[in-house]
């Protein structure tokens, strides 16, 4: 498995320092007519041959971030200075030094608009980044650089920097102040996003999700349990400097289980609504093989939250090995995050008995499990007002309540849906018990024991109907 340093140490490594002293041996009397050769060597004041180069590579998704980042390092160094691109068929060459030298071979290479493509940086905002264009600018000392961004997705796995200085010094000036406006413009900060991976363009995968702004009034759990899971994930998140003072660690793992349909992800979208701060990054299975890449983003955008639903699927994915390798991944990476660290993580499990062993053997990554449990009576009673919304309930709660008992807090939500529903056919405002009668009959026939196994339904109850009229006399 790669670890969160190599991958680092990687991307440093691929940040090319190459001298292009070759370059000059190629240009020519009679074709060193290139207006993108002339406009490079013209701002630079040297022959191409003495150029330095610094390249560095970034995620695709890191795109977004890299476009702000140069902008603002115009906008200090430069302003107003415009980007240009090249048009016409040399455009396809994947790098601004590769243009250059084939424009030093073979003349031409004509200078026109930069291509631009649209990137998102939230759920509803996108940017314009450059595909492929450069700009004449000054590195921190002054010195005349030129700078190029491309993002060459038909041909490349990454997007580019690209840095053309007269000295190497200036050009790593340029590329490290890059880095530093890019970690602190980065888009996906404070932000909410799915963190996914595609095995065909090898690279992640990021969607931004809006943030939900759910109530406490919203999620009905047993008393006190929502409080005791928001004081863990936001108390101590709001406490963070003092309890940095005080030595006490920040990172932590809540575990959340129960069964289907019970409220374990609604939970978790809750809280991430009470961070709005935050940086929460969900994983999807396809992410998971990229888990410490993810862990490595949390860490860097603190304060942050990694969510892992549904971790017994993982845990079960054994193949080969006696253990999930994934799971191992998994508890490898929140290791891997430093106890100072503001990183939560959230896993939630329908089946914890398939996690227990792998998680007893290795203690200390979750330090809070919670039982998101099937709602008792009281639960039950607001789960139906809840779910009625602001439609007045002129029915026997206490009788739905009864009649309901071992049923899931979404099959509850379903079928004050249907309900509602019932109500606008009739042509009626409120919430009778007719209407309770006809939905609940119907749900706990059987035509749909299907959809009572789907939504977490209790067995059949025959005597619904019975208990939801008034007694016969
Ligand atoms: N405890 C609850 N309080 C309020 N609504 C709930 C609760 N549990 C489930 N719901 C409703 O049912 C939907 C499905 O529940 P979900 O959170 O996905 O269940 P789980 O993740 O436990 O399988 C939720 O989006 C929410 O609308
Ligand atoms: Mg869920």
């Amino acid at each position: 498995m790669t670890s969160i340093d190599s991958h680092d140490a990687r991307a440093l490594a691929e940040s090319l320092r190459r001298v292009y002293d070759a370059v000059a041996e190629r240009v020519t009397e009679e074709n060193a007519t290139s207006p993108l050769a002339a406009m490079v060597t013209g701002h630079l004041g040297r022959p191409v041959g003495e150029v330095v180069v610094v390249e560095e590579k970034f995620r695709l998704f890191e795109h977004a971030a890299l476009q702000l980042a140069a902008d603002a390092y115009l906008r200090a160094h430069s302003p107003g200075a415009e980007w240009f691109g090249v048009v016409g068929a040399d455009r396809r060459w994947e790098s601004l030094i590769n243009m250059v030298t084939h424009a030093m071979k073979s003349g031409g290479v004509l200078l026109g608009r930069p291509d631009y493509a649209v990137a998102s940086v939230g759920p509803d905002d996108t940017t314009d980044v450059i595909q492929l264009g450069m700009v004449c600018t000054r590195a921190p000392d002054g010195s005349p650089v030129v700078m190029a961004v491309s993002n060459r997705e038909d041909y490349t796995k990454y997007a580019l920097l690209t840095v053309l200085a007269t000295e190497r010094a200036a050009a790593a000036a340029v590329r490290e102040e890059i880095g530093r406006l890019k970690d602190e413009l980065d888009p996906l900060r404070g932000q909410v996003v799915s963190f996914g991976f595609s095995e065909h363009r090898e690279n992640e995968l990021l969607t931004f999700i809006p943030r939900a702004g759910l109530t406490p009034e919203e999620v009905v759990l047993p008393e006190g349990r929502l409080e005791a899971v928001e004081e863990h994930v936001v108390g101590i998140g709001r406490q963070a400097d003092r309890l940095r003072e005080a030595g006490q660690h920040l990172r932590r793992g809540l575990l959340l289980y129960g069964p289907p349909g019970t409220g374990k992800t609604h939970t978790v979208r809750y809280l991430i609504g009470r961070r709005p701060e935050s940086t929460a990054i969900l994983m999807t299975a396809e992410g998971m093989t990229k888990i410490d890449f993810a862990v490595a983003l949390a860490r860097r955008l603190q304060p942050s939250i990694v969510v892992i639903e549904d971790v017994d699927l993982i845990a079960e994915d054994r193949s080969q090995y006696e253990t999930s390798p994934l799971l191992f991944a998994l508890l490898d990476a929140m290791d891997g995050v430093a106890g100072d660290a503001d990183v939560t993580f959230l896993l939630t499990t329908n089946r914890v008995a398939a996690l227990e062993a792998a998680l007893l053997q290795r203690p200390g990554r979750i330090d809070l499990a919670v039982e998101v449990p099937l709602p008792d009576a009281a639960a039950r009673d607001r789960l139906v007002r809840l779910y009625a919304r602001n439609r007045p309930i002129k029915a026997d709660v206490a009788a739905v309540v009864a009649a309901t008992e071992g049923v899931t807090a979404s099959y509850i939500k379903e079928l004050l849906r249907r309900v509602v529903l019932t109500a606008l056919q009739t042509g009626e405002h409120a919430l009778t018990d007719d209407h309770f009668t006809t939905v609940l009959t119907r749900m706990t026939g059987d035509g749909e024991s299907l959809t009572r196994a789907l939504l977490g339904g209790a067995p059949a109850q025959p005597r619904v109907k019975a208990r939801l009229e008034p007694p016969a006399c």
